[in-house]
């Protein structure tokens, strides 16, 4: 049987990625054979392309985070699981596929009825959001946060999960997310035009409890200004290293997996040494899942029972085939997605 792929070429920009067509994986020992229903976009992804997230294999290699989909086909000596069952996993890379092998342990039960394009969300975003509030943070109701990027992947499901938790939210984006950040229950401050900073202390006068920080670099000191003393910043991602998809600094076409990472370690260690007990902790979910994958199950299962429930809805900014995985990136690289992007199998909402 034949499948598509798409593959990572080289390091660099859109022209690296390539839809391919070969035979179908067979799963080996212990392995389970998913069919792909919906596999998320996201800026990590991009990254990867680029040759800077911590994450990047070598090339090529077949991008994509988080998927669910569905068990198409078992390999020896796996039990407990039926072909046709709905499951969720990050294998961190190779999402972009129309099948997938991976160990029986990566596989999280989906319940049935739940779309898969929103299932999905919960993999990488919701899962962050979950366990910067709740495992990092270790919020309590009535505190006050800042988010960055409030109206993106991960900014969205902060902002439903900060709402269930009870807390008073402001959320940076640009003027065409402030309605979405508004509805969710933030206060929107549009970065483009006014100082966060600034913008925090009149609002709230001696500054938030927890700010939530994807952008990175430099931003991550000005975030530290917003705190009030005893706060901290969750400092978690590097959207600014990029633009329109490429990096910022133009510079790409190698595997420069570590740029980046050591002004996070920069800032931790100021936040200690300074005085104002405004600290500076890192996130990182693969980090966390490789050494207590028992968290992520537990944390997904929590998450889909949410959804279930009807207590989240992730907001599914496109829906598009595997194969315009290019446009996919293209988009999400340019900004201003509201939610999150899902390549999908034809017909998925509904099979799922
Ligand atoms: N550590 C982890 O475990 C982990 C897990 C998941 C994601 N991440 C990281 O989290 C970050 C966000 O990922 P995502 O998938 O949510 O991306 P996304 O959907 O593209 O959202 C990013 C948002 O940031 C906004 N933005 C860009 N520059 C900004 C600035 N200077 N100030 C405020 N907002 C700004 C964008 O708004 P406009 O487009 O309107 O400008 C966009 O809405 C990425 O850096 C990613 O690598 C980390």
């Amino acid at each position: 049987m034949r499948h598509t792929r798409v593959i990572v070429t080289h390091y660099g920009g859109l022209d690296a990625l390539r839809v391919v067509e070969e035979e179908c994986p067979e799963p080996k020992n212990g392995d389970v054979r998913v069919r792909v229903l919906a596999a998320g976009v996201s800026l990590p992804d991009i990254m990867a392309r680029e040759g800077v997230h911590p994450e990047t294999p070598p090339v090529p290699f077949t991008p994509g985070w988080d998927l669910v989909g569905e068990v198409d086909r078992l390999g020896d000596g796996v039990a407990g699981i039926e072909p046709g069952q709905i499951v969720a996993a990050l294998p961190i890379h190779g999402a972009y596929a129309e099948f997938v092998c991976l160990p029986q342990h990566e596989l999280v039960p989906v319940p049935p009825g739940l779309d898969a394009a929103e299932a999905v969300s919960l993999v990488l975003n919701y899962i962050t959001a979950y366990q910067m509030l709740h495992r990092s943070a270790n919020v309590r109701p009535g505190q006050r946060v800042l988010i960055h990027g409030a109206a993106g992947g991960v900014g969205t499901a902060l902002l439903q999960l900060g709402r269930l938790a009870g807390l008073e939210m402001y959320g940076t984006c640009s003027s065409r997310g402030a309605s979405i950040v508004s509805d969710l229950g933030g206060i929107p401050i549009d970065y483009h035009h006014q100082d966060f900073v600034t913008e925090i202390h009149r609002l709230t006068s001696e500054g938030v409890d927890v700010v939530f920080d994807g952008i990175g670099g430099s931003h991550i000191w000005r975030s530290r200004k917003a705190l009030r003393p005893g706060g901290r910043v969750v400092a978690y991602g590097l959207t600014s290293s990029l633009r329109a998809g490429r990096l910022a600094s133009g510079r790409s076409g190698g595997r420069h997996r570590f740029r980046g990472i050591a002004i996070f370690g920069l800032y931790i260690a100021g936040g200690w040494l300074l005085p104002g007990r405004r600290r500076v902790i890192p996130y990182s979910i693969q980090t966390l899942k490789r050494l207590k994958p028992a968290l992520f199950r537990q944390d997904l299962i929590a998450l889909l029972d949410l959804l279930q429930l009807q207590k989240i809805r992730p907001l599914i900014a496109q829906r598009l085939p595997l194969a315009e995985a290019r446009r996919a990136q293209e988009l999400l690289g340019n900004g201003g997605v509201v939610g999150k992007i899902v390549l999908v199998r034809s017909g998925s909402s509904l099979e799922s």
